[in-house]
């Protein structure tokens, strides 16, 4: 073998090394890969740019839509995932689209927008990708100012105190005007706060009560927000954590405020995006922050085997002070760090499958543990319950699912919806059709109902033989029997993230 073909395999081995299991090492670009993945996996469609900046349509409804549920579904996402000719390296760096399912009782119009973020717009002007994002760094990139400058506004939607805003997860949410969709800008609770990281899953209590937290990973610290329900800054605290790490969504109680910090550690070693900064230590514990509502100052540390949670469903607290709460609980990060990485090029890579867990901590004793809910066959993700019970005691969970004894569908994503009653212990669920992938699905109460009583599940889902995006909408005590209404587009949208429910 010549010299130069050795070093060239040498050097075709170490890539492969580094390269999860399925991807192939290829010099074709990431457009170029994913336009190959889409044919060869067509459910991939869900991961392709959105074509429009801007739609609007009347949907057409299949069965009869409920009268009562009248309002808006608004939801959030990465959209944009192609910004001149550069494709990002992960699922969650396309800038988000906004969308507004309005209801009015009869049937369903539908508008979503590209939120004109900082970056959407000098990115514009500019003709190019600009800025590093998650995991994301196209060539030549311009200097990042502030955190608000790459902001993307992607992950979620809040509605309080009468503002729309848009959420990401390291900045400031994006105040929406809530019928035009038009972006009005960045917003903040007050002068002291402006650009200070508000994350996504913001906690509202029943009476307007809002409690968030944010991190800021050069600094080694978490700050934390507690807002009245006209949204006047009560107090704000800082905690410092070391190592510091990614924290995505956190729970609230009667009396405290928990976080799980999963060893996935800020390791900033030189010009790497803001994912490849970190580094998952499997051998470490995910450490366990308890904190006292009315004394950010008063906070104790707990410990669980290593461990990586998106998303928890609720938690409360009972008057002996055991804190219980659930999660959709993986063994590690690794759906986020190749995953949602490889798609983005069209590669499948399964990730670390998440399985509901029920926590419970005595604050007395300062002591947690955790079991699984629903035995290890059944896949959960995006657990929610009615708002109005949020941060107190549920009987009831809505999630999204898979049964991994069932035949696996056509795509990678779950493919149930799910309800659970914590007091019988029964768990009912609808197996959507392989053609269709479910995206994150809300208990909607049914106006002056009591909670957790009456009430619909709604969700949207990417038909990706159709090439259509649906609404469905299930009465919530029987979702095993399909939706009682499915309001159809004309056109699809990229999968997405989280909504809210605004009634009319
Ligand atoms: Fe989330």
């Amino acid at each position: 073998m010549q010299r130069r073909n050795f070093l060239k395999s040498i050097a075709a081995g170490t890539a492969l090394a580094g390269l999860p299991p399925g991807v192939r090492a290829t010099n074709a670009s990431w457009g170029d890969q994913f336009a190959s993945g889409l044919a060869r996996h067509p459910w991939m469609l869900g991961y392709q740019s959105a074509t429009d900046q801007d739609y609007g349509a009347t949907a057409e409804i299949r069965g009869k839509w409920p009268n009562e549920l009248v309002g808006t579904l608004y939801r959030n996402g990465p959209a944009q995932h192609d910004v001149y000719g550069y494709r990002y390296r992960h699922w969650f760096d396309g800038d988000g689209m906004l969308q507004a399912f309005n209801m009015d009782g009869t049937g369903v119009s539908h508008h979503a927008k590209l939120i004109e973020t900082h970056k959407v717009v000098a990115e514009r002007q500019a003709q190019r990708a600009l800025y590093p994002g998650f995991a994301s760094v196209p060539p030549n990139p311009a200097p990042v100012t502030g955190p608000d400058i790459v902001n993307v506004a992607n992950i979620s939607v809040l509605h309080h105190h009468d503002k729309l805003l848009a959420l990401w997860e390291a900045g400031s949410p994006w105040e929406m005007d809530p019928d035009s969709l038009e972006t009005e800008g960045t917003y903040a609770f007050s002068e002291n706060t402006q650009g200070v990281p508000f994350s996504a899953h913001p906690r509202v209590e029943a009476d307007g009560t809002l409690w968030n937290f944010g991190y800021l990973s050069g600094a080694h610290l978490l700050v934390l927000w507690h807002i009245d329900a006209k949204g006047k800054v009560v107090k704000m605290g800082k905690i410092t954590a070391d190592p510091i790490t990614m924290v995505h969504d956190f729970v609230v109680t009667e009396r405290h405020l928990v976080l799980m910090l999963p060893p996935l550690n800020y390791e900033a070693t030189g010009p790497s995006s803001f994912l490849d900064a970190h580094k998952w230590h499997a051998d470490e514990p995910t450490r366990v922050l308890v904190i006292d509502k009315s004394d950010f100052d008063n906070h104790f540390w707990l410990e669980l085997p290593s461990q990586w949670v998106f998303h928890y469903g609720n938690g409360w607290e009972d008057e002996q002070g055991v804190i219980r709460f659930d999660a959709a609980r993986a063994p590690d990060p690794l759906v986020m760090m190749d995953s949602f990485r490889e798609i983005m090029r069209g590669n499948v890579v399964p990730g670390s499958i998440s399985h509901h867990h029920e926590y419970q901590i005595d604050t007395k004793n300062r002591r947690i543990t955790e079991a699984p809910m629903f035995g290890m066959n059944v896949e959960s993700e995006f657990p929610c319950v009615d708002p109005r019970i949020s941060c107190r005691r549920n009987s009831r969970l809505t999630m999204l699912s898979r049964n991994s004894l069932k035949p696996a569908p056509a795509h990678t994503s779950l493919n149930e919806v799910s309800t659970f009653d914590f007091d019988s212990g029964e768990r009912a669920f609808y197996r959507y059709p392989d053609s269709q992938i479910p995206e994150e699905h809300l208990f909607v109460p049914r106006p002056g109902s009591k909670p957790e009583t009456e009430g619909w599940v709604i969700g949207s889902a990417l038909d990706w033989q159709q090439q259509k995006t649906l609404l469905n909408v299930f009465n919530a005590e029987a979702v095993q029997d399909g939706p009682v209404a499915t309001a159809t587009l004309p056109y699809h949208l990229p999968l997405g993230l989280h909504g809210k429910f605004v009634h009319g």
